[in-house]
Order: C-alpha cells, then sequence, then structure tokens
C-alpha cells in the first residue's frame, strides 16, 4: 500500500512528491517542509536544495525523514533543531518546541530590564531547551542569569545549547525555587506548564512534546498558584516577574497576582502577565 519512492530522485521530483504528500497528510508548509527534510537529509542548507533541483540523490535517508513527519512528528524534532530569537537551538523530544509567541516574554523582559544599567540578576523558571535565558543572556552579557528545570534532561539540553551559543548560564535541576534557598533576584520569568488536562490539542503536540512541559493540573492554573505563593520570597524588592500565558487564563491571572498587567501578542491575545513585586504608592 502507499507510495513507494525510486531509491534514486533528483532533489526537485523528490520535493515534489513529497510535498503532494505531506498536503494530502493535512501538514501545511508542504513544499517548504519537504526542502527542509532533503537539506537535511543531505547535510546541506534550503538554498542548496534549491539551487540545485537536477541533482540525483539516494533518497533513503529523505525518505525516512519524511515517513516521521507523515506520522506528525514536530519537523523541530526531526531536525534537530528550532530557531528562536535569531538563534538555533538544539531540541530533543525532552525539551519543549520554542514558540516564537515566547518572543515576546523575552522582548518584554528586555524592555523592563533596561533600567539594570549595572546588571541584574535573572531566573528563568522551567527553562527546558534553555531558550529564554539563553537569549537573555546573550542580549545582555552582563546580567546574571540562572534557569531551572524539573526535568534533569532539559537541564542537560539547555546547558549544551548554552555552551553551543557561547551563553554563561546558571543551570540547576529544580522544582520551582526549592534549590535556590536564600538567593534574591531583579527579575523571574517563566514560560511554565498551563495546559489543562482535558484540553484538546493537535496530535503532533500531544503526543510528541514532553507531558510535564505542557499539562498544568487545575485547569492548567497549578503552576501559577504555585509560584503566586512563593515568588515574592525570591524577588528583590523593586523587582518583576513575567509570565508566559495561556490565550484564555489572562482574568484568572489578572486576579491571583495583584497589580498585574497583561501585554498581547502579535496576533491581539494576551500573552504575558507582568507582576510588581511592590504594589505603586
Ligand atoms: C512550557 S515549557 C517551557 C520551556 C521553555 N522555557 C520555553 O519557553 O520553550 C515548561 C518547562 O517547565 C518545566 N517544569 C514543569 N514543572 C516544573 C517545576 N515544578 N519546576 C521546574 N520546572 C518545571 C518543564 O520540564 C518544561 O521544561
Amino acid at each position: 500500500m502507499g507510495f513507494s519512492i525510486a531509491e534514486f530522485s533528483s532533489i526537485r521530483e523528490w520535493v515534489q512528491s513529497a510535498t503532494e504528500k505531506l498536503h494530502s497528510a493535512g501538514l501545511n508548509a508542504s513544499k517548504l517542509e519537504a526542502q527542509m527534510l532533503v537539506a537535511h537529509a543531505l547535510g546541506k542548507d534550503r538554498t542548496f536544495v534549491i539551487i540545485h533541483g537536477d541533482d540525483l540523490f539516494e533518497t533513503r535517508l529523505a525518505d525516512e525523514l519524511l515517513t516521521r513527519r507523515l506520522g506528525h512528528e514536530p519537523l523541530a524534532y526531526i531536525l534537530g533543531w528550532r530557531e528562536f530569537y535569531g538563534r538555533r537551538f538544539r531540541v530533543d523530544r525532552s525539551v519543549l518546541i520554542p514558540r516564537h509567541e515566547t518572543e515576546v516574554l523575552v522582548e518584554e523582559t528586555l524592555a523592563l530590564g533596561s533600567d539594570c544599567s549595572s546588571g541584574c540578576r535573572l531566573l528563568d523558571v522551567g527553562t527546558g531547551s534553555g531558550c529564554i535565558a539563553i537569549t537573555l543572556k546573550l542580549e545582555r552579557p552582563n546580567w546574571d542569569v540562572w534557569a531551572v528545570d524539573i526535568s534533569c534532561s532539559a537541564i542537560q539540553t539547555a546547558r549544551e545549547n548554552a555552551e553551543t551559543l557561547g551563553a554563561d548560564v546558571c543551570l540547576r535541576h529544580s522544582d520551582l525555587f526549592d534549590q535556590l534557598g536564600g538567593m534574591k533576584f531583579d527579575m523571574i520569568v517563566s514560560n511554565p506548564p498551563y495546559i489543562g488536562k482535558d484540553e484538546s490539542l493537535p496530535k503532533e503536540v500531544r503526543e510528541f512534546e514532553p507531558e510535564a512541559a505542557l499539562f498544568a493540573d487545575d485547569g492548567g492554573l497549578a503552576i501559577y498558584r504555585r509560584i503566586a505563593d512563593e515568588y515574592r520570597t525570591f524577588l528583590n524588592p523593586g523587582g518583576w516577574l513575567l509570565l508566559e500565558i495561556g490565550q484564555t487564563q489572562g482574568e484568572a491571572l489578572l486576579s491571583l497576582f495583584s497589580g498585574s498587567r497583561l501585554v498581547a501578542d502579535l496576533d491581539g491575545n494576551p500573552r504575558v502577565l507582568v507582576v510588581p513585586r511592590d504594589m505603586p504608592k
């Protein structure tokens, strides 16, 4: 049943055939994805694939990658990387794939931290691939950046990304603030798990991304509640907490964190909650 692809094919023909299969499987951006898959199989970039359409190649590896994608495995896990804030982060199934929406959290943190000319100590809670903490360290080299995650394998991946990208970030295995006793930060940022366990999700998210990165009890609010109970102990006076939030959680979180305000993403959806440690006088 199904398809058969010749052992050898021109790059152009393979891309065309793969594009059709991806499209039929309901995967959008199918031509771009087909080009990325064959580029990865050849160890080249997409420009090479476009320029060398007539080249013949042995298709076995590209076919295997295509089969994985047709099974709805996210492209980022197949390629082993995803771009975030203009940099390439290594990802595997131990970490959430960085999302473009999360760049709003980074932008807002950079804007709030512009006062910290003499440096700032910042903590990223639930760092995953390390995309937030590493980006902030690279954008503001004089900041002292710390990051924690409950997943040891995520910490390992974040460490590899920090090394590859040359970011000096202190990484610790910790359940929220548990291993940070006595420390104080000027800013705490987090993109915690916030999806309710019964929410419907695309197959490529639910079946492939780590459960601990996605879901939280209490309709997705459980980790926010724990953060709300503890964050003040770890923030210096005048400090800020910034949280990525789910589209529908704005009202609930505005009441959970007093004095907070919402920032929208480019689609106009509430995306980041900004919480001052101290209420304005
Ligand atoms: C939504 S992912 C965010 C990953 C990354 N910061 C990003 O924005 O792509 C949430 C992360 O929080 C971590 N996490 C979940 N519960 C945690 C807890 N109790 N303490 C620390 N980290 C936790 C997960 O392992 C996961 O890496």
